[in-house]
């Protein structure tokens, strides 16, 4: 057998996308990926949500689409285990939740152990869970932002990969707000995603990223 030539060319990785709704993070990864700026391969796109607008956003990038919902099953850790069996299928080893509305569990983090991803409209650990812009802007903070981080078992609480910031204007309403943090977000998800695909280093709560 000839010798194989040594390819300097990062390895691109199998990932499914988790969604439950609109589907732009999604939608702002999959152009880079198309643009060649990230290299990965998206295998599936599950939504707990049958009706969600992404699932269109997935078709019209000829992507596979899968869906259920935790009401078809006896139990939040069977219907887990039905997702687990569905990414297995296609030989997933990244997870990217982006916009998916739901808390994960010991079944799919332990499946995926420091290989799921999330984004979070605010600057982690500050306002977690729901209407984290509304939360910010109600406090009274001058800067937040949008975090991408790896998903435990705890609402937004995993080690933090990448965070962007985004200031609060005086005449800023939930919905201006919220419309420059997901500007902010589908700037960020995808280089974070490039960093951490291509390997880290976990020291506690501290990620390193190797390149
Ligand atoms: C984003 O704000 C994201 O941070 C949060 O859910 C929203 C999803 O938006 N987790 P989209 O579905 O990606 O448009």
């Amino acid at each position: 057998m000839g010798k194989r030539k040594k390819s300097n060319k990062p390895i691109s990785v199998r990932f499914a996308f988790l969604i439950s709704g609109r589907g732009s993070n999604m939608e702002a990864i999959l152009e880079k990926i198309e643009e060649g700026k990230l290299r990965a391969r998206p295998m599936v796109v599950f939504s707990d949500n049958a009706s969600a607008k992404g699932l269109k956003i997935a078709k019209k990038h000829n992507l596979p689409t899968e869906t259920f919902s935790p009401s078809d099953f006896v139990s939040s850790r069977a219907y887990e285990e039905a997702l687990v069996e569905l990414l297995k299928k296609y030989k997933v080893e990244w997870v990217v939740c982006a916009g998916y509305m739901r808390i994960l569990r010991e079944t799919m983090v332990s499946a995926f152990p420091n290989k799921i991803v999330n984004i979070h409209p605010s600057l982690l650990p500050s306002f977690p869970g729901l209407n984290a812009q509304k939360q910010a802007l109600l406090h009274g903070v001058k800067h937040t932002g949008c975090t991408v981080h790896l998903v435990d078992t705890q609402t937004d609480n995993g080690p933090i990969l990448m965070q962007k910031v985004v200031s609060v204007k005086n005449k800023d309403t939930v919905e201006k707000l919220s419309e420059r943090i997901l500007k902010a977000e589908h700037s960020l998800y995808w280089r974070a995603l490039k960093r951490v695909f291509a390997g880290y280093i976990l020291d506690g709560r501290r990620v390193f990223f190797s390149k």
